[in-house]
């Protein structure tokens, strides 16, 4: 039997963590955010797990997270930038509940992500060449994963409401 949860994707910056939690709070289910679900498991933040162990290790850790987490019910996950890319976590979360994407023109999402430290995907020297690149790699990927596409160029609460709205 399909679980109910709401899955939130999107690129880095789209506000899958800030609607969620907002989500979450107005349908009286439980939030949790993939990357911060990593981190308590790891002990150490997203950006120090990179930094030691490297990529390939964080994506193995994602996808048994992701795993975990699907198995769980009503929860409005949001999920990290790279997740829905991969097609595995895609079919995990796609029989877990409803995925919804959160987009965004790049030009807000650079906006956003200007003044941001925290994702080791961005640290480095060409920093916006590299985010729009990924952004046109993955948008397919996220389109094809969603269920559901929301207008997420507005407040949280803008865009909560249209999820609302989308999914019922
Ligand atoms: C990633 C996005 C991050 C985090 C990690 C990798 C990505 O999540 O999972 O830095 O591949 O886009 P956010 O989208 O919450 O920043």
């Amino acid at each position: 039997m399909m679980n109910c949860n709401i899955i939130l994707c999107g690129f880095m910056g789209s506000g899958k963590s800030t609607v969620g939690l907002l989500l979450a709070k107005k349908l009286g289910m439980s939030f949790i955010d993939l990357d911060t679900y990593i981190e308590k498991k790891e002990g150490m933040t997203v950006s120090k797990i990179f930094e030691k162990y490297g990529e390939p290790y964080f994506r193995k850790v994602e996808k048994e997270s992701a795993k975990e987490l699907a198995g769980k019910n009503g929860l409005v996950i949001a999920a990290g930038g790279g997740t829905l890319v991969d097609k595995e976590n895609a079919d995990t979360f796609r029989t877990s509940g409803k995925i919804v994407l959160l987009d965004l023109p790049v030009e807000v999402i650079a906006e956003r992500l200007k003044g941001d430290n925290s994702r080791p995907l961005l640290q480095r020297p060409n920093k916006d060449k590299a985010m729009r690149e990924l952004y046109e790699k993955r948008m397919p990927l996220y389109k094809s994963a969603a269920d559901i596409t929301v207008d997420a160029a507005a407040a949280p609460l803008i865009v909560c409401g249209r999820i609302i709205d989308a999914i019922s």
